[in-house]
């Protein structure tokens, strides 16, 4: 289901499966953006509340949700959504699940690592494993909540570059559309199967924070290392 907005641009539906901060942050982005969202929860006080506190349209049990739009966020803890998936399997069929979880888990040194509850694959792999007829595309995994509470993200001079996976076209459409009508630049990343790589850059990315360093002082840029030369 598509709409256009007062400007003539695509606007959609999205179902939203969870209540907590990723809901809250990427759903009240995607209600700026012009997007219809409903918020879904297995706690209805918690769906309604989160709603309110964004503007979304509508709320609902998981199910409902997952049947409301063309994109549905699975908004829930890594090791849960596969589970989710296949409960929801049905409805989720033909429709872009974008996978924004992060498979992680702490040790005694208090670095995380990744979670394998599950499998070694990746938890996006597990997911369209277990809703088989869904379009799944990794994405908004790698940023912290925060970032998507910032209208129009841009970061020294630059819109925010949004990595996504997928192997499904009506998904790379459907991502696309969506991160650029954030004001971000979408990042394709191949498909499914490097979604791994994603998961992995998340946890590596929250391990580098919680020691107190900056993920962005790790990967300068080439270009501006003195006596950089153009080949
Ligand atoms: N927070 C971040 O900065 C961030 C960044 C990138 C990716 N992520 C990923 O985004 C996902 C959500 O994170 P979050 O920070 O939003 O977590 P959160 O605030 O703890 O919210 C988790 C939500 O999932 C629901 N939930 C938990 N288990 C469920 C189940 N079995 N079935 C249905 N719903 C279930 C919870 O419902 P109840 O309230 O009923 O328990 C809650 O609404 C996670 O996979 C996380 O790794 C988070």
């Amino acid at each position: 289901m598509t709409f256009h907005d007062a400007n003539g641009s695509r606007t959609m539906r999205i179902g939203i499966l969870g209540t907590g901060a990723m809901a809250a942050a990427l759903g009240g982005a995607w209600v700026r953006a012009g997007h219809e969202v409903m918020v879904g929860g297995r706690n209805a006080a918690s769906a309604a509340a989160t709603a309110v506190r964004i503007g979304a349209a509508a709320h609902g049990c998981l199910a409902e949700t997952a049947r409301y739009g063309e994109a549905i966020l699975l908004a829930v803890p890594a090791d849960s959504a596969p589970q989710l998936a296949r409960e929801l399997a049905a409805d989720l069929a033909g429709r872009t699940v974008l996978d924004c979880t992060v498979p992680m888990q702490p040790t005694s040194d208090g670095g995380p690592v990744l979670s394998t509850a599950g499998g070694t694959d990746s938890a996006a792999l597990r997911i369209a494993s277990a809703a088989p007829h869904a379009h799944v595309a990794k994405v908004f995994g790698v940023c912290h909540e925060s970032i998507w509470t910032v209208p129009q993200p841009t970061f020294e001079g630059a819109p925010l570059a949004v990595p996504f996976c997928t192997d499904a076209p009506p998904a790379d459409a459907v991502t696309r559309k969506l991160i650029t009508s954030m004001g971000c630049t979408p990042l394709p990343c191949g498909g499914l199967e490097r979604a791994a790589l994603l998961e992995a850059a998340a946890v590596f990315a929250i391990g580098v924070w919680w020691s107190g360093s900056e993920v962005r002082h790790v990967f300068p840029a080439p270009a501006l290392a003195p006596g950089a030369v153009d080949d």
